[in-house]
């Protein structure tokens, strides 16, 4: 017998249902405020494990409580929500995706994984991969965008960064990739609010990017507060079970969201704390966070023959296994042992890494020629209610990440430019409801060359619960946008948002619009870099960028349609009051340099199903400064038996080069990109005519497109 099995077999029910059981700490606030000391029931060996708690100090002093006070001494596996950085804060993750850069998005969750292992933490609640395609969905600036392609790569990259080569290394920390599943096709971007999706959509969107999440090693899974079809996901047994276990073989830790399984009751599944206990350790959920459930209800539906002391003894060496990959049975203070945290060199080189990531986060949606600055600016303007807002630079889910740390927008601008006069005039306040500042601001604006406006929403308007029906600028924001382009001087508008922000007004009289999204430590320094061309911009949108929030949910992806889209036309699918396009397409975001595509070409006309193809296309800098081109590689399957998306992104590959340089791009298209699910959810090629299709972003009307064949193998 092993040692996890030896444990076992000395668990009381109760010790076992303990190591099931996570209880919140409150030193972070992530849900409802559940009361109760939790120190009594560690000693007792009746809580497993904690969230919220963090600091090397308090994680080592709860951790003896449990190694030392408790009958069996088994370690605490101890979570917390490192999103998007720990102490250091990197951009949030959709504006991280915009960056379409694996090993960047690899380093950073390194580093936030070196500071929280530092800081005791050994689980993070994280990568998020929900796909999400409607921006009223507050939860859609935790992901990774619309793409299921673009977030399987965020997954591997993000379990890669986290969890590095060994879950025992100091520095490492066990993932959680979450919300299994479809969380983020919420209907009418409500958080919480059902999902029904077809297993079709389940199988082309939702699930891939957990498919690549549990190939690239994640030790554990979070379920989904949703429900699908009226299953919710915390007691749904075909896609937890069958698919996630069963298909994917996943043999990892199953952790609940926060109080789902006492929620169950509330989702009408289940009639009391034993009967949802039951439904969730049946469908494969091991640990219960913070609902006591478990604690409540396993003992009894145990009694009653609802559940089989083998399942629970199941879910415990499962628990117990991932303690013992982290190394807690032999070194349970190891995550708190990590000096790479403290030492300053590499504090000072996580700051360097901030920033980096923030400016390849920013994306350029408009620029009449405004941007870069120009280097005659003596007197800039910078207005709004972002230019100053600290803390609201953290974003969503920040963490550790202190109020203060972040660099501001102003702050930012100033060390830049040190010889131009930056007049800041607030103007008004993110909500509208306390600065009446329109007058000054319009007084600052008028007395420089040119007018920086800093917009959007408050860090707390996205992420959880954080849904707006209307996602455009919050406040008397537009009131004093108005005022400013008024005036008649050249105006760039930078956007601070987790989320695309719907403002046509705006995009149509500013002489620049950016993406600034919530950039963490660095945002500041990074949007200076980008406004003043110390860094010529790359970043590209994630996400389609709706025009109007009735177009909502959008996405590049879409099926042809029997009658698309003819203006000329009037029974085609369109709408009466505005364009069916987008404001800006998936993949857009512009640069400074002017670069172009020509030339694309395949290694072959022909390819039998399961054979690799290699495209090249050249790309030519016609711009004057160096600047780096991001192609995006699409293909469709023209003719299939089940209508396949105009475009599904099947790689994307970068290439710098200086003026007047042309280079070429090579992306392989592997056989799987080809593939689609057939009748049975299996990968399948059909043999017929593929397109090949390159560009700067998903519009689809500046593609390069070539044809290929697959024939009968
Ligand atoms: C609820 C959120 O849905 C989840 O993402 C998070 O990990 C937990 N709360 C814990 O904070």
């Amino acid at each position: 017998m092993g040692r996890l099995e030896a444990l076992l077999a000395a668990m009381t029910l109760e010790e076992k249902i303990g190591q099931l059981t996570m209880a919140a700490a409150d030193r972070a606030v992530t849900g409802p405020v559940v009361p109760g000391d939790s120190r009594a029931g560690i000693r007792a060996g009746r809580i497993g494990g904690m969230l919220n708690l963090w600091g090397a100090e308090p994680a080592r002093a709860i951790q003896r409580m449990a190694v030392e006070e408790s009958r069996l001494g088994v370690p605490l596996l101890l979570g917390f929500d490192v999103v998007h950085g720990h102490r250091t804060i990197f951009p949030i993750p959709l504006a991280e995706a915009a960056g379409f850069d694996p090993a960047l998005w690899e380093r950073t969750a390194r580093q936030a994984a070196v500071e929280a292992t530092g800081d005791g933490v050994a689980l993070t609640f994280a990568p998020m991969l929900d796909v999400a395609r409607d921006p009223r969905w507050g939860r859609i600036a935790e992901g990774p965008g619309e793409d299921p392609w673009l977030a399987s790569r965020f997954a591997e990259a993000k379990v890669r960064g986290f969890q590095g080569s060994d879950l025992k290394d100091a520095g490492s920390l066990a993932a959680a990739a979450k919300h299994f599943c479809a969380y983020g096709a919420a209907t009418a971007g409500l958080d919480y609010a059902s999902v029904d999706v077809s297993e079709r959509l389940l199988h082309e969107v939702y699930l891939p990017p957990f498919q690549a999440a549990v190939a690239a090693g994640c030790a554990a899974i979070m379920p989904a507060f949703n429900d699908i079809a009226g299953v919710p996901m915390t007691a749904n047994v075909p896609l937890l079970r069958d698919w996630l276990r069963g298909q994917t073989g996943f043999d990892g830790v199953v952790i609940s969201d926060y109080n789902a399984i006492a929620e169950l009751v509330r989702h009408g599944v289940a009639s009391d704390l034993i009967e949802a206990a039951a439904l969730a350790l049946k469908a494969g959920v091991d640990i219960d966070m913070v609902s006591e459930a478990y604690r409540r209800g396993l003992p009894a539906a145990l009694e009653r023959g609802l559940v089989e002391m083998a399942e629970i003894d199941a879910a415990t060496l499962r628990v117990l296994t991932l303690k013992e990959r982290l190394g807690l049975f032999d070194d349970p203070y190891r995550p708190g042992a990590s000096s790479a945290a403290r030492n300053s060199s590499e504090a000072a080189a996580r700051r360097d890494l901030a920033r980096e990531a923030a400016r390849r986060a920013i994306v350029v949606l408009t620029n009449s020629g405004i941007l870069p600055l120009a280097a005659g600016a003596r007197r800039i303007a910078l207005v709004g209610p972002m230019a100053n807002a600290r803390a609201d630079m953290r974003g969503p889910w920040s963490g550790a990440g202190e109020a203060d740390d972040p660099v501001t927008i102003l702050e930012g601008l100033r060390a830049a430019l040190p010889d131009c006069e930056i007049v800041f005039a607030e103007g008004v306040g993110i909500d509208g409801k306390d600065i009446d500042g329109i007058p000054e601001a319009v007084a600052a604006c008028r007395s420089a060359d040119v007018i920086l406006m800093c917009l959007g929403e408050a860090a707390a308007m996205s992420g959880e619960a954080a849904c707006r029906a209307n996602p455009g600028l919050p406040g008397r924001q537009r009131q004093l946008a108005e005022a400013a382009l008024e005036i008649g001087k050249p105006v760039a508008a930078l956007l601070s948002s987790g989320r695309p922000l719907i403002a046509p007004w705006l995009v149509e009289r500013a002489d620049a619009v950016v993406a600034t999204w919530f950039l963490g430590s660095e945002a500041g320094n990074a949007i200076a870099d980008v406004v003043t061309c110390r860094f010529n911009p790359t970043g590209r949108l994630p996400v389609t960028w709706p025009r109007d929030i009735g177009q909502a949910p959008i996405y590049y992806s879409a099926r042809p349609s029997g009658r698309p889209a003819d203006p000329k036309d009037h029974f085609t699918s369109k709408y009466l009051d505005i364009p069916v396009e987008p404001q800006f397409p998936f993949g857009h975001g512009l640069s400074y340099s002017r670069l172009t595509l020509t030339n694309l070409r395949a290694s072959a006309e022909t390819f039998k199903p399961g054979e690799d193809i290699l495209a090249a296309v050249d790309v030519i800098n016609e711009g004057a400064v160096a600047g780096e081109a991001t192609v995006f590689l699409f293909v469709r399957d023209v003719v299939a038996r089940v209508a396949r998306p105009l475009l599904e992104l099947k790689g994307v590959a970068k290439i710098v080069l200086a003026p007047g340089e042309r280079g070429v791009v090579r992306l392989p298209v592997p056989a799987a990109a080809f593939a689609y699910p057939n009748a049975d959810f299996q990968p399948a090629i059909e043999p017929g005519r593929f397109e090949l299709s390159v560009g700067l972003s998903a519009d689809r009307a500046s593609l390069l497109t070539i044809s290929i064949f697959a024939v009968a193998a």
